[in-house]
């Protein structure tokens, strides 16, 4: 059986309540599964995190941090203090950052080393937006995030690096991106990585409108290792059919 990563991003939604139920019942769409489940969530609700999923197999971080420690740098949140509680997966340079924060390969390599240091495995986004698809620079595009984030990293470090394909197209617009597509950019990465890093292997996933009806032809996919799942995470329902999937 081929083991899932199947990791949600609320984004920034739900609410006390919300997560209250929300961490109760994905701890039991959870409990049998011998897939990786995660959440990426609000910094606010880690501490409910922490409490309400301890004695689970969900593992659980959020969606944003600072690479600095600590220090002058108002209203950001670092790495450290969200390891605090107990965060070992973190969303890194996803589309959303880089185009409403201005986020750059810079900093994005700067948390994924953060990330690194700290045993946090960094789930670092990347993908084309509609135009460059268009114009048919996909590859290129992701050639140049792949270097820019990657840049400096040891060897034996891109075993812990979470590779998240997000076309920006197809987040949160319905338009989720072909099998044939995602699988075409899960390959290319791959052997990229190979060719250029010497890597053998990566943890690669798709993100990108992916819900119960196209998950398990996008997880069948020979290359593609798992989900990063935004809408249809939020409720726990959807997510659980996701969850559940089971690839021979
Ligand atoms: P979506 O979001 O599933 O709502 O398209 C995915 C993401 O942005 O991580």
């Amino acid at each position: 059986m081929k083991k899932l990563y199947l990791i949600g991003n609320t984004k920034m939604n739900l609410d006390f309540s919300k997560f209250k139920k929300y961490f109760k019942l994905l701890k039991k769409a959870s409990k049998n599964t011998k897939n990786f489940v995660g959440v990426c969530l609000s910094s606010p609700y880690l501490d409910l995190a922490q409490k309400c999923l301890k004695k689970s197999n969900v593992h659980y971080g959020t969606q944003n941090i600072y690479f600095e420690d600590e220090g002058a740098f108002t209203g950001e949140i670092s790495a450290k203090m969200v390891q605090d509680f107990g965060v070992d997966l973190q969303i890194v340079g996803h589309s959303e950052r880089r185009q409403y924060f201005y986020e750059t390969d810079l900093d994005i390599n700067k948390k994924i080393k953060k990330c690194l240091t700290l045993g946090i495995y960094p789930i670092f986004c990347f993908g084309e937006n509609l135009q460059q698809r268009k114009e048919n620079v996909t590859k290129k595009i992701i050639r140049q995030q792949l270097n820019g984030a990657l840049s400096g990293i040891e060897k034996q470090d891109f075993g812990k690096i979470i590779f998240a394909y997000e076309p920006v197209w197809a987040i949160g617009t319905g338009v989720t991106a072909t099998s044939k597509q995602a699988e075409e950019i899960a390959k290319f990465v791959k052997d990229y990585l190979n060719k250029h890093y010497g890597i053998d292997n990566c943890i690669f996933l798709y993100g990108g409108s992916m819900k119960p009806s196209n998950a398990f032809e996008l997880l069948s996919q020979q290359h593609i290792d798992g989900g990063l799942i935004g809408g249809a995470c939020l409720k726990v329902d959807e997510f659980s059919k996701i969850i559940d999937t089971a690839i021979v």
